[in-house]
């Protein structure tokens, strides 16, 4: 059986541990701490159970799927792992710091591959034991539900590379696209400037939040208004990846809205702090504006 190792037990490593399980491979999970790595598999144990609740899955499915989850002290246990999967904070040095320790355990075979949603693959892959076998693989949030997968080559990948992470995709029943390593890839290029407008109509007092989600939601068939969806992401990754798109790619079409500033400046990261566009302190959420 191929042992996947997966780095970052957070809301993205977690998901990404538990489809793998649940798709049969052995996952070897760490984070800054055994406690931490413990604690993403207790937040997917929750997960499964919800899911044999709802009937989406046999309580026999759920042990299988959580016995293949090992917490792991650090990513040196990850020395038998065919493929290793970054999915830790979104700050550079600190996956630069965890490439380098991997890289005095992974195999010459080994593949290690970065679930970054903003930092250029091919400058990560410098500080990546060998840049043919390292790889963009960014999956979509929560990662049990959401249906695809971005594979991002850097200048280096090679094309092993991407096919054997490509058949990985597969394996765990997700789609796959494939993007050159430019700000964004496809989804965030595309779906960040309506986030951003949005803002950018609600600063500029053309309609109120209510009005702005209830009239994309309905006028353009989408399962949700912007606005929510940006408090859901969190307005702070939002932002970071409008600045990301705007310095990478010089083009001021991509200039962070000021509201959308302020509001991160004033700590309403949307959902996760209980306050963005919408309050979320009462059973319902409730427009701010
Ligand atoms: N949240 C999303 O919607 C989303 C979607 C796609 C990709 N991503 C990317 O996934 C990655 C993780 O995001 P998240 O939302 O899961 O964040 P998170 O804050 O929920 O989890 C990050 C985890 O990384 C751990 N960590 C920090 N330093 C570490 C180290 N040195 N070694 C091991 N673990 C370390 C933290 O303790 C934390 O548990 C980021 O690169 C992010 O850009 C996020």
């Amino acid at each position: 059986m191929q042992t996947v190792g997966v780095v970052g037990a957070g809301q993205m490593g977690a998901g990404i541990a538990q489809v793998s399980a649940q798709a049969g491979y052995r996952v070897l999970l760490a984070d800054v701490s055994r406690e931490r790595a413990e604690s993403g598999k207790s937040s997917i144990a929750k997960q499964l159970e919800r899911a044999v609740t709802k009937e989406k899955i046999t309580a026999q499915a759920r042990d299988a799927a959580l016995a293949l989850i090992v917490p792991v002290d650090s990513v040196a246990a990850m020395a038998d792992c065919t493929l290793v999967i970054e999915a830790a904070t979104e700050r550079e040095e600190i996956k630069r710091a965890i490439f380098a320790e991997i890289g005095k355990v992974l195999g010459p075979q080994a593949i290690l591959a970065s679930n970054t949603s903003s930092i250029p693959i091919t400058r990560l892959a410098q500080a990546a034991p060998d840049a043919g076998r390292f790889v963009g693989v960014h999956f979509f949030n929560p990662v049990p539900v959401m249906g695809l997968i971005e594979l991002i080559r850097g200048l280096a990948t090679s094309d092993e590379t991407v096919q054997t992470v490509e058949a990985f995709a597969q394996k765990l029943g997700k789609q796959v696209v494939h993007a050159n390593d430019a700000p964004g890839f496809i989804v965030n290029r595309v779906l960040m400037p309506m986030l951003n407008e949005a803002c950018f109509a609600l600063g500029e007092g053309v309609a109120g939040v209510r009005d702005i989600d209830l009239g994309c939601t309905l006028g353009l068939n989408q399962p949700m208004g912007p606005l929510t969806l940006a408090d859901f992401i969190g307005l702070d990754t939002c932002l970071e990846i409008l600045r990301v798109l705007h310095t990478g790619t010089g083009d001021p079409k991509f200039r962070p809205a000021p509201l959308l500033v302020k509001y991160v400046e004033a700590g309403w990261f949307g959902r996760k702090s209980k306050r963005g566009f919408y309050d979320y302190t009462g059973a319902e959420p409730v427009p701010t504006r």
